[in-house]
């Protein structure tokens, strides 16, 4: 038996590796700590909720003594909770300092007095900062990519508390020889996440017969993964790699936000004049891209799901769940959001 904790076990990652772990090792026993902030929800969880081997906590991980009482007897923890979503941090930064830097530190130190086996850290490719422009189409093999050796240089507010928490993990393994893994990971898409990020905004206004916000040209670059193919990085990592090491995953496919829009529009079957060109989010970076091959070499993983393939399936489930989404656009979050973007 292997006691695993994952932090933000409600949010759009975590309750699909809740789900992947149970699927995939009968001998995993998990306990979700998360608070259940906007981006949490359970309804992501039903249909595992009664498994034995899974149970939930409500805590937020800044609370020491919560956190110090759920670590004892955990053999891995798997810390994904975070403020997430870049947009948010640009208007309030304060619940991402106290989340994903106070909250790490909070979670460190209480897996350093219980003496667990490792501590695998969720960050983000975004620490890296931004890459030049180049065109995801023109195939040059010689354009650069994140490594895992590219300096350090966040530039939102989110990708800078991301990046604090990042040195705070791998300070403690320096300072403290606590077994820490950091992984990297590029923008995902899947089941479950919250229509705040590009993806299912898309689909879900497309459903709705919205316009669809496409901020400044449309030219920005991300590399986008399938959760799924993340959620095996994360367990890699956590089964296989070194210890203070640093591990980058990436889904082999750059896409410009336009060219994610308009393959989500043909899947859909939807006219691309809903696209609407709209007010540039302040600082936004380029591109981004991943060179994954210390992933591929030291944990043996690639991405497993192609792009066409990935949008396929997102938007199946999309169209599956209206349920889940409908409710969590009708929320008081979502009037927030609409308030704030329009
Ligand atoms: P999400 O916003 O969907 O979920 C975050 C979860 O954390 C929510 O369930 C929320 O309730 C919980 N949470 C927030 N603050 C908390 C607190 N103080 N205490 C306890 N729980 C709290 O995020 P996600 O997209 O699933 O991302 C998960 C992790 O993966 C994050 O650390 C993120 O930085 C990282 N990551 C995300 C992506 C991506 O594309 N989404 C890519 C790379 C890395
Ligand atoms: O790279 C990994 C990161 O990917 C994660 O660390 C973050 O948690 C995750 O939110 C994501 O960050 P991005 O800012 O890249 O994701 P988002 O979906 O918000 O935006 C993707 C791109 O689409 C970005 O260039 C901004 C653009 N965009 C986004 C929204 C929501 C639009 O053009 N219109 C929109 O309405």
């Amino acid at each position: 038996m292997t006691r695993y904790l994952v932090t933000g076990g409600a949010g759009f990652i975590g309750s699909n590796l809740i789900r992947h772990l149970l699927e995939t090792r009968p001998t995993a026993e998990i306990v979700n700590v998360d608070a259940l902030t906007y981006a949490g929800n359970l309804e992501s969880l039903t249909d595992v909720a009664d498994d034995p081997r899974y149970t939930f906590l409500r805590a937020d991980i800044c609370d020491a003594e919560a956190v110090a009482a759920v670590m004892d007897g955990t053999d891995v923890v798997l810390h994904l909770a975070a403020e997430s979503h870049v947009d948010r941090s640009i208007v309030s930064d304060a619940p991402f300092v106290r989340t994903n830097v106070l909250g790490t530190q909070t979670l460190l130190a209480a897996a350093l007095a219980a003496g667990v086996d490792r501590f695998v850290h969720v960050s983000t490719d975004e620490v890296y900062g931004e890459l030049p422009w180049r065109d995801p189409d023109d195939g040059d093999p010689s354009a650069p990519m994140f490594t895992e050796e590219t300096p350090i240089a966040p530039r939102s507010p989110y990708s800078a508390s991301k990046a604090a928490s990042d040195h705070l993990a791998l300070a403690y393994h320096h300072t403290h020889g606590m077994d820490v893994v950091v992984t990297r990971c590029s923008n995902n898409y899947g089941p479950y996440q919250f229509p705040e990020k590009l993806i299912p905004l898309m689909i879900t206004h497309a459903l709705e017969d919205r316009v669809l916000p496409v901020y400044g040209d449309g030219l920005y670059v991300r590399d986008w993964i399938h959760v799924l193919d993340h959620c095996r990085g994360i367990l890699a990592a956590a089964d296989r790699g070194g210890a203070g090491r640093v591990y980058n995953f990436g889904g082999d496919a750059e896409k410009t936000n336009l060219a994610v829009v308009t393959t989500l529009l043909a899947i859909l079957g939807k006219p691309t004049d809903r696209i609407e060109h709209v007010k540039d989010r302040p600082g936004h970076d380029r591109r981004y891209a991943i060179d994954f091959s210390r992933a591929a070499e030291e944990l043996g993983w690639t991405p497993q799901v192609g792009f066409e393939d990935g949008m396929q399936d997102t938007v199946r489930w999309y169209l599956e769940n209206p349920t889940w989404w409908e409710r969590v656009k009708s929320g008081a979050y979502w009037e927030w959001m609409k308030e704030q973007y329009g």
